[in-house]
């Protein structure tokens, strides 16, 4: 097979990258990646020598680009994304353009040229806040950030060009992962690198919020076996039932690396903030897919990746990510100034 991986510099997309060249010795990987802020050619520097692999620089949206790329491939998987919640409040329209617009390019390239698959990477965040039970795939879209709404338009495109085109189309709906290489934006690896460095551990609002958490190599094979075996035109909810408060998340953390509890610092809550995701995956679990990890093994994991990798984090940490932390905590205290917060 030969796969065409976008986004694959980033985060999951490199983990997915590695257990693709590791697991399947007959597929070709061609990587199209734009390297913004979150794609890091360090994460694939392991495989850059494997003959089965190729990286392209290339946004997305750029038509051309991604038409070059498609030529020849078999299936598509689309990790290529703005990811970030915070970000996407201080500037959606980053969201629309890549997460948008970007998967219609990638869908009618896909169409133009007959690939067999078209697998989007898609988020339980697409159901918005979940107060009881968890959302089923049928469960209606109710997205509630800037980011939430751009993956939900992403998805209904596919479902449009599946039953428009009859292009085999496949969403995983993944929860918070965790594992190595992950920009220390998202809050695990913030809190587990402001940890080691002695900083506070911004908990937004009361952190009782809740989310379903799932490591990094547990959600790439999920999203293997939907792409080999998943039913076209359907969405596979991803998730281990790893359901934790922030504030329990926080003080594990603190925990396995003997740092006080009085680290945690309270600041004004995210606007719009989802209290708890919570996902049915009785769909994925028919088709054989189970969690290797439970939560203790994963974290411990993802905690010694940080310390054994000071290297990766700190020149991002001292970097253009620095400007943004504190952009981030000064926007948000402005944005919700005016009024009292709202859950
Ligand atoms: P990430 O932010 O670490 O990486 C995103 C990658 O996409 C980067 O390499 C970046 O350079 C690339 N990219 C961004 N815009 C691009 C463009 N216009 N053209 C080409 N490349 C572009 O993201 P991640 O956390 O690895 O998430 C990957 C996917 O999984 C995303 O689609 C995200 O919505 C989804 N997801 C993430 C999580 C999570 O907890 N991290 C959970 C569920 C689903
Ligand atoms: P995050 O990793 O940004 O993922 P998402 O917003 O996509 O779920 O955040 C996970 C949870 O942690 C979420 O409820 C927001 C909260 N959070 C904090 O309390 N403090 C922080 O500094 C960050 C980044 C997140």
């Amino acid at each position: 097979m030969r796969l065409l991986v976008t986004g694959g510099a980033g985060f999951i997309g490199s983990h997915f990258v590695r257990w693709m060249l590791a697991h399947e010795p007959e597929t070709r990987v061609v990587v199209l990646d734009k390297l913004t802020y979150a794609g890091n050619p360090a994460n694939l520097a392991d495989v850059a020598r494997d003959p089965r692999y190729r990286f392209v620089l290339g946004d997305i949206c750029d038509a051309a680009a991604v038409d070059a790329v498609v030529a020849g491939c078999d299936a598509i998987v689309n990790f290529a994304a703005e990811t970030h919640v915070d970000r996407s409040i201080l500037d959606p329209e980053a969201f629309i353009r890549t997460d948008v617009v970007g998967i219609h390019v990638l869908l009618e390239a896909a169409r133009r040229q007959g690939v067999r698959r078209f697998l989007q990477v898609s988020t339980d965040e697409v159901y918005g806040d979940v107060a009881v039970g968890s959302s089923q795939e049928e469960a209606p879209l109710r997205p509630r950030s800037p980011y939430a709404a751009s993956k939900a338009s992403a998805e209904l495109f596919l479902q449009a060009y599946h039953v428009t085109y009859g292009l085999a189309t496949l969403a995983t709906r993944g929860s918070n992962t965790l594992g190595p290489n992950q920009y220390p934006e998202k809050a695990v690896p913030l809190f587990i690198t402001n940890a080691i460095d002695d900083q506070p551990l911004p908990i937004y609002g009361d952190g009782r919020q809740v989310r379903d958490w799932l490591y990094v190599e547990d959600h790439c094979e999920a999203i293997r076996l939907v792409l080999e075996r998943g039913t076209p035109g359907e969405a596979y909810n991803v998730g281990a039932g790893n359901e934790r408060e922030n504030l329990a998340v926080a003080r594990d953390i603190l925990r396995l690396l003997g740092k006080p509890e009085s680290l945690i610092q309270h600041v004004p809550d995210r606007p719009g903030h989802d209290r708890r995701y919570s996902l049915d995956t009785s769909k994925i679990r028919a088709l054989g897919w189970r969690p290797r990890y439970d939560f203790e093994t994963a974290l411990a994991r993802t905690v010694e990746w940080y310390v054994a990798n000071e290297h990766w984090w700190r020149p991002i940490k001292s970097g253009e990510y620095r400007a943004y932390y504190l952009r981030n905590y000064q926007d948000r205290e402005r944005l919700l100034a005016p009024q009292p917060r709202r859950a």
